[in-house]
């Protein structure tokens, strides 16, 4: 039986994004690094607030979804629709941008720690101008489930098969169907899952090393990396060297043409073009 193994290591670069938050960008970093239909992961972890106080003010987004999910921190989310969400450690919002939406992401505390991600996922072209649509997941609408052998998952999105058991995560019937968990494993831990044939899919380590791959083939993915899963059939992901933490994301790729400009993502240059002028404009969403 086939399994996926460890094919290619997207290494996180320092960078900052907003009006200067500090993050570590590892998809995203240059156009090649992107595991259609994922665009981005961006991770931001910092307990000293001239890296995050700042914020993202208000701007636009246009032809794809932002996913956030909080580890740490407090952040208001606020857009054009009159949506005020509330980040907590825990917690996250999938927001569909469609064909625009303007908000902003403000820190709401002054000191201690803020951690967390962003992933960019693509939309298809048919759903690229749809209605922009936010969706707040609370820190308790995220099933948590034990692992047997130690550790636990968290299900943000998907549904996922642990010790003949499905958890359905809060956020269902996206087309391109992502699964997206957050896994703590234990010194020598160990997690296997079924991903979909076809599926693309990617693992990004946060805290320690792991070992992916079956015995035939395993392979080591440093902290702060993104490793793109080749092959088809489950994964298996040891902690080797430590407890570690990681993120597991998985959807069905789009095989579509991507052209970006900033927070626009759309198949053409027209496109983007019209998305430019439709914001300067005051016409984007
Ligand atoms: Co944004």
């Amino acid at each position: 039986m086939s399994s996926r193994r460890l094919q290619q290591i997207i290494p996180s670069v320092a960078t900052s994004d907003g009006a200067g938050v500090s993050l570590r960008r590892s998809l995203g970093r240059a156009p090649e690094a992107r595991v259609d239909p994922f665009l981005m992961l961006d991770e931001f972890s910092s307990d000293d607030p001239d890296d995050y106080i700042a914020g993202f003010p208000s701007h636009p987004h246009r032809g794809f979804e932002t996913v956030t999910y909080m580890l740490d921190g407090h952040m208001l989310h606020e857009d054009h629709l009159g949506n005020r969400g509330d980040l907590l450690p825990g917690g996250a919002q999938w927001m569909t941008a469609g064909r625009g939406i303007i908000h902003s992401e403000m820190p709401q505390q002054e000191s201690g720690r803020m951690r967390g991600f962003q992933l960019w996922i693509n939309l298809p072209a048919a759903e690229k101008m749809k209605p922009a649509s936010y969706c707040d997941i609370r820190p308790e609408d995220i099933p948590t489930v034990a692992l047997p052998g130690g550790g636990e998952v968290r299900v943000i999105a998907g549904r996922v098969q642990i010790d003949g058991r499905e958890v359905a995560g809060p956020v269902q019937g996206i087309t391109t169907e992502p699964l997206y968990m957050d896994v703590r494993l234990p010194a020598n831990g160990r997690f296997h899952h079924p991903i979909p044939d076809g599926h693309s899919a990617f693992v990004y380590a946060y805290e320690g090393s792991l070992a992916i791959g079956d015995e035939s083939d395993v392979r080591r993915l440093p902290a702060q990396s993104a490793g793109v899963l080749g092959g088809d059939g489950p994964v298996t992901i040891r902690a080797t060297d430590g407890p570690a933490r990681f993120l597991l994301l998985a959807a069905r790729p789009l095989r579509e043409p991507v052209v970006q400009y900033g927070p626009f993502v759309m198949n053409t240059r027209e496109e983007i073009e019209q998305a430019v002028a439709d914001y300067r404009a005051n016409r984007l969403t």
